[in-house]
């Protein structure tokens, strides 16, 4: 029986309801303009309620000399150079607006005796400038935007899975998708999409993303419609995530413990970034405390599970409950640990897709007319190497910038083009897949996905294992397209899971053929056959399926902010295996 089909139109279409689709829709909302969110899992869940230890903004309120230029400077450092210097310079200009739009909206921010917002170190930052909320600042945003939302009257979808943007002659006009709970086919009409829906960290087996989260669907997405990839091998590995219950593995502990005073030893009771990091120690970049984690494990040093010791135990118990509340219950509900004396066992995880979706720096446009990319859907902020707390406030100030600009081009269309064909397509493809009975199943060849991807392309790559990656993944991709479908009474998520495998495959394509590309070592791209940097590599690797990867130069960093870097880019000391 063919599903009942929905017809909704909109100006603005916010694909994802995390942080920066939220951010994004409030700001269409406040402008008058016409918009609709939809999601595929609740918006109280979103993922950006994981995001835990803080959001970056130079206040100055702890650290008076700090400044958007040193900010910047931090930033594009720490990118080993692969950081666009105009979205670098938007965001941290911006980053003061988007702090004070979120306190307009109700963020209750931690904050000193006398008012001031507290801000920490996180690693890597010259100054203190992460603003939090103990260690649940990304839970409070979004509560904090999901409040704002409800009193716009924002239109929320929150069980919608949207399978495909509808283009036709290079620009959008809509999107297709359907109803999580009863199969419900949606055909939303739209001037203009803002995709909203994430990165590609679950492609990894240890992720700090959850189940069906992450899965690479803004890959899927923007590539159909016409878009490009930029920089999809660089991804960041968290140096700590749990190693227990396995179906919890990768579990963030926030890089705040480390901001707060915790340390990292090996087995033998070694204090281990003293080898990698002198001067930083735990608080050293997210690249090299990662590594270094590993290269602990790998050398031998790690615990008989292959982690190492993270601990806080030292530090008086009521910095623990106050600055660190959700590290602190998450290890007693799925370890039962009390971290106040025992430490935790952590090795890296896959945390955060630093590449996405190409943009252009201003607004974000994509290569697609009318269609804008977002948060970790986007690329450009990043480069080889995100400092932590950087991610959240780039949603806050591109949500406003990509509002606006969506708005205005909206508002500047004269006629609104459809075609039929490009709807019975998206169509076709959830037929296709809703008669699809054959025997392979979904969740299998979502962890083999995950398994190749592991094994051939975690923190420390070589030619070889990316080969050998690449020839899985074409067996993989045969494997798909015997899969068997089976929605059932509880609801359709088994279609969603299968459009979830295309994108995993999709974006687990686009990774390894641009971590093939890329043979040097360079921040989280860890290549034990090409350890140094290559002058050559610094640009970025821009990747479709028809024009495989093209390198893109790097605009070059302005006088002011260069003179703030005080330190080479250099991958001395790495100690790559
Ligand atoms: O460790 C953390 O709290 C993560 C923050 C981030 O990735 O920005």
């Amino acid at each position: 029986m063919k599903s009942q089909e929905l017809h909704v139109s909109t100006s603005v279409l916010v694909i994802g309801t995390g942080g920066a689709g939220l951010r994004a829709a409030i700001e269409l909302a406040e402008r008058g303009v016409d918009v609709l969110a939809v999601g595929k899992r609740p918006r109280s869940d979103a993922h950006t309620s994981l995001a835990a230890g803080g959001i970056n903004a130079a206040l100055g309120t702890m650290d008076a000399d700090d400044s958007w230029q040193q900010h910047a400077a931090d930033t594009i450092l720490e990118s080993y150079h692969l950081a666009n210097p105009e979205i670098v310079e938007i965001v941290t200009k911006g980053s003061a607006q988007g702090i004070s739009d979120l306190e307009r909206y109700g963020m209750p921010f931690a904050r000193e005796e006398d008012g001031r917002i507290s801000q920490r170190f996180f690693g890597a930052h010259t100054f203190r400038r992460t603003a939090f909320s103990g260690d649940y600042t990304g839970l409070e945003i979004q509560r904090t935007l999901v409040n704002r939302a409800a009193q716009l009257d924002i239109p929320i979808l929150d069980d919608v899975y949207m399978t495909r943007i509808l283009v036709t002659d290079g620009r959008v006009f809509g999107a297709y998708g359907f109803r999580l709970s009863d199969g419900t086919r949606y055909l939303i009409h739209a001037d203009a999409v803002v995709l909203a829906a994430g990165g590609h960290t679950r492609i990894w087996r240890r992720t700090s993303s959850r189940r069906d989260e992450n899965t690479g669907d803004s890959f899927r997405l923007a590539v159909l419609a016409g878009g490009r990839i930029r920089d999809p091998e660089l991804v960041q590995f968290h140096p700590s995530g749990i190693l227990e219950p396995e179906n919890a593995a990768g579990t963030l502990i926030s890089e705040a413990a480390r901001g707060e005073g915790g340390i990292l030893t090996n087995a033998l009771g070694e204090r281990f970034m003293a080898k990698y990091d002198a001067e930083r120690m735990e608080l050293s970049t997210r690249d090299r405390v990662a590594l270094a984690c590993y290269t602990e494990i790998q050398e031998g040093r790690g615990t008989p599970n292959g982690g190492v010791w993270l601990d806080v135990s030292h530090l008086p118990r009521e910095t623990i409950m106050r600055r660190l509340p959700r590290v602190y219950q998450t290890m007693l509900e799925l370890q039962m640990l009390d971290i106040t004396t025992t430490p935790i066992e952590i090795a890296p995880t896959a945390h955060y897709s630093m590449g996405g979706v190409w943009v252009r720096p201003d607004d974000h446009s994509t290569d697609v007319a009318g269609l804008y990319a977002i948060g970790e859907a986007s690329s450009g902020l990043h480069g080889a190497n995100r400092l932590g707390g950087n991610s959240l406030i780039e949603l806050l100030v591109f949500g406003r910038i990509v509002g606006n600009a969506a708005a205005e081009y909206s508002e500047s269309l004269t006629a609104h083009v459809r075609s039929a064909d490009a709807v019975d397509e998206a169509r076709k493809e959830i037929d296709d897949l809703l008669y699809a009975n054959g025997h392979e199943n979904v969740r299998v060849l979502q962890r083999a996905i995950r398994d190749t991807m592991t094994e051939h392309a975690g923190v420390v790559r070589n030619e070889q294992g990316l080969t050998q990656g690449l020839a899985e993944l074409d067996v993989i991709e045969a494997r798909i397209t015997e899969v068997g479908v089976h929605p059932d009474i509880a609801g359709y998520q088994d279609l969603a899971h299968a459009f979830d495998l295309k994108a995993s495959a999709l974006a687990a394509r686009a990774t390894l053929e641009a971590a093939r590309e890329r043979r040097e070592t360079r921040g989280c791209h860890n290549r034990s056959d090409y350890p140094d940097l290559d002058p050559t590599l610094q640009v970025n690797l821009v990747w479709s399926p028809a024009r495989g990867i093209e390198h893109e130069g790097i605009a070059p960093v302005s006088h002011e902010i260069a003179t703030l870097m005080r330190r080479p880019v250099t991958t001395a000391d790495k100690l790559v295996e």
